[in-house]
Parts: C-alpha cells; sequence; structure tokens
C-alpha cells in the first residue's frame, strides 16, 4: 500500500460529523482503533510493537549494537477538531516507510531505531504534547487529575477508561542516555516553503506556547431593561481585550509573535441577558521567548486597565508555558546532507507549531523536517501535501536516519 493510500486509509478512523474533516481524539475508541491499524503497518515493516503505560505507540528496529543509544522518530495521529488527513499522520506513517526503505536497500543500522506515534499531540486535554510530557517525566499525577477536556473528562479519567492505569503514567519516562536523537518529520503548517518554492524545510528552531485562561466577570443584567451606562458586560470588556492581543501581537518587535483566543465561553449564553462571565483561553506563540513573554506582559496589565475603566475582574489561570528550543546541529546536519544526496531543494526555517520534538528537546538533540502544506492551510478539512512531497519527506527521514543509526 502507497503512503498516499496509507494516509487515505487512515483517514477513515473518523469521529467528525461535519463534511470532510477528521476528528480522531487521543483515548477515544476511533483512535484506539486507529492505533492499532498503525501498528499493524509497523509490525509490515518488520518492526516489534509495543504500548508503553500512557499509550504512546513505539516500533522497535533493533541494531546491531543493541546497546547503543537509539535514534528515535516519529510523530503522532491524533487530531484537533475537524482537522486535516496530514497533521502528524505524514510524520509516522513516513517514519515507517522510511524503515521500509532503509531495509529493502539493505541498511542495517549499528544503533536501533525506533519509530513512535505519540499519545495526545493535540491539547484534548488542554495541554499539547502530553505523550512526550509523560516521556520525559513532565507529567505529575496532579496533573493528570488537573487537566481536563472540553466535557469535564480529566486526563486520568480517561486514561484509565483507555487502560492505562493513571499510576503508571511514571513507568513510560526514558532513559535520556538511551537516545542518541529524535527526528520528527512533519508538514509544514504554514505557507513558507509553498512560497519559497522549496520541497524540504530544515528546522532549526521551534516556538513554543504561553497558553493561559483569562476569566472576565461582570454583571449579568436584563438586555431590554438595562441602560448601557449601568452595564458591566463582560463580553463587552472581552472583545475589547482580544482586540489588544492581536495589536501586541502583531506589533511584537521580533515579528513572529502570534496571538489568538481560540476558545471563547459567554455565560450564561442565552440573547436576552447580558453576560457577566467569559472565559478565553489565549494561545501566544514565538521562537523569540523574550518577546513573547513582553506581548503576556503588556496584555496582563491591559487587561487591568480595561477591568478597571468597566468596572469588571479579570482572573488569569496558566494552562501551559513552554520553552522555545533549537534543534541540534547533527541532526540539522543529517537532514541538510540527505536533501543534497537527493538532490531535492531545502531551506533552512523555523517552526511556527509545536510539536512532539519540542517538547523532546528537554532531554535528547531533536531535529524536525517539513514538507509543504498547500496554501499553508492547516488543523483545516482543506489541509493537502502532496503524495510526491510526502514521498520526499520520507525519503529525506530515510537518509537522516541512515547517518545518525550508523556508527
Ligand atoms: O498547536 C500546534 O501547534 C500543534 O499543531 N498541535
Ligand atoms: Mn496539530
Ligand atoms: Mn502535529
Amino acid at each position: 500500500m502507497s503512503l498516499r493510500e496509507q494516509i487515505a486509509q487512515l483517514a477513515t478512523f473518523n469521529d467528525d460529523s461535519a463534511a470532510g474533516g477528521i476528528t480522531r481524539e487521543v483515548y477515544t475508541p476511533t483512535y484506539a482503533r486507529a492505533l492499532e491499524w498503525v501498528a499493524e503497518r509497523m509490525r509490515e515493516a518488520g518492526l516489534d510493537t509495543r504500548l508503553d503505560a500512557f499509550g504512546n505507540l513505539w516500533g522497535r528496529w533493533t541494531g546491531r549494537d543493541a546497546g547503543a543509544p537509539r535514534v528515535l522518530t516519529g510523530s503522532h495521529v491524533d487530531t484537533t477538531l475537524n482537522a486535516g488527513r496530514y497533521d502528524g499522520v505524514v510524520g509516522v506513517l513516513g517514519a515507517i516507510d522510511a524503515v521500509r526503505r532503509l531495509r529493502a536497500d539493505g541498511f542495517e543500522p549499528h544503533r536501533g531505531i525506533e519509530v513512535l506515534a505519540f499519545a495526545g499531540e493535540e491539547p484534548r486535554f488542554g495541554t499539547g504534547c502530553i505523550g512526550s510530557r509523560a516521556l520525559v517525566g513532565q507529567l505529575g499525577p496532579d496533573d493528570l487529575r488537573r487537566m481536563c477536556d472540553r466535557n469535564g473528562v480529566s486526563l486520568a479519567e480517561a486514561l484509565d477508561a483507555a487502560g492505562f492505569p493513571p499510576d503508571r503514567v511514571p513507568e513510560a519516562a526514558i532513559d535520556p542516555a538511551q537516545v542518541h536523537a529524535f527526528v520528527e518529520l512533519h508538514i509544514e503548517q504554514g505557507a513558507v516553503l509553498e512560497r519559497g518554492g522549496e520541497q524540504v524545510g530544515v528546522v532549526t528552531a521551534i516556538a513554543a506556547p504561553h497558553d493561559l485562561r483569562l476569566t472576565v466577570r461582570g454583571e449579568a443584567a436584563h438586555s431590554g431593561a438595562t441602560p448601557m451606562a449601568l452595564r458591566a458586560d463582560a463580553l463587552a470588556g472581552a472583545a475589547e481585550l482580544m482586540l489588544v492581543l492581536e495589536r501586541l501581537a502583531r506589533e511584537s518587535p521580533s515579528g513572529t509573535t502570534v496571538g489568538t483566543v481560540g476558545v471563547i465561553r459567554a455565560l450564561p449564553g442565552a440573547i436576552n441577558v447580558v453576560p457577566g462571565e467569559v472565559q478565553l483561553d489565549v494561545d501566544i506563540r514565538d521562537s523569540d521567548l523574550a518577546a513573547r513573554e513582553t506581548v503576556v506582559a503588556e496584555l496582563l496589565r491591559a487587561a487591568e486597565a480595561i477591568a478597571d475603566a468597566r468596572g469588571l475582574s479579570v482572573d488569569v489561570e496558566p494552562i501551559v508555558v513552554d520553552t522555545p528550543v533549537a534543534c541540534a546541529p547533527a541532526v540539522i546536519e543529517a537532514a541538510t546532507a540527505a536533501c543534497q544526496e537527493l538532490g531535492l531543494t531545502h531551506r533552512a526555517m523555523t517552526s511556527g507549531a509545536y510539536h512532539d520534538a519540542m517538547i523532546m528537546a528537554a532531554k535528547v538533540p531533536v531535529g524536525m523536517i517539513f514538507v509543504p502544506s498547500r496554501g499553508g492551510v492547516s488543523h483545516h478539512p482543506d489541509e493537502y501535501t502532496a503524495p510526491e512531497q510526502v514521498d520526499d519527506g520520507a525519503r529525506v527521514l530515510a537518509g537522516a536516519l541512515r547517518r545518525l543509526a550508523s556508527a
């Protein structure tokens, strides 16, 4: 089965009701069936498969020196809501394809190669990359109980229901001394490659999020009987704050800060009641940490000023604060040499999206390989990467793995 056919087949594991989109959230029955299908593809490629205590799927190719630190690769097959069929999938199926190519060429790795499908790269429970966080020991028992999805299901409950006892999660942690490097193939999710005309992106740095929840409180009131001058409208204050966020991100000196309010909850949510309480889930990112934190600080100052002026209050709750990471020179070199060997045009670039590589970087050297996203569209049913572009990515990954897994 070609990569193109595999991507199409994996897309059939889908809980989405809207036409064309893919929704496959981690720890759901649909996700479990999709993961078993992926494990089958791994076994077909000669990999020994296992699920760890957090539900990360591993496929191992043991090297000649079984004790040597291994090379990890992979990505995720869970999706965000009403999403596309390439985000994460290209990095998992492409890694299995890369192993297949290397075996077909008669390559025997000195150090083992392991393919991963991380559990929960998408933020179903509010924070992304939970599978890689479990591997680097960033998830404690309190986090598993605190993190909840939009229906109030905690990560601990979802883990338990999926057959992964929460108290065994620490067993998933890796020994960094046993890992030589991690390299992730992924769609770019932006339009830099398409606009520049390059076939491959070699990632040098990964932007990281500072996410927080702002709760704006005013006074719920009758929308007909309450004169405008007597209102404390939480949603009007939140709207003003959202526009401040947009301006701060646009004007940030780094030129790479982005700010988004992706989730808004207005209560009580009736057309004839002035909203008394609004929750904003805010996502602010940059590869430049100082610039990002300046935007966060200025946003919180603006929130106080807007609240004072409008007779509102604002509470701030952190969701996640990650650190932007630099990719490892050895992985960048291996990916770049693979592009040159294959005669593929390529460019060094940063990643605006976060990935499991961002989390793995806390403990091991990492790198990423990007292939183009048509129109820069992602997290959307129209997400698309052409079959030959996916194949390019798998071939570059095979070349990088060959270099990293040799003595
Ligand atoms: O949000 C992200 O950057 C990733 O695609 N989940
Ligand atoms: Mn994504
Ligand atoms: Mn992704």
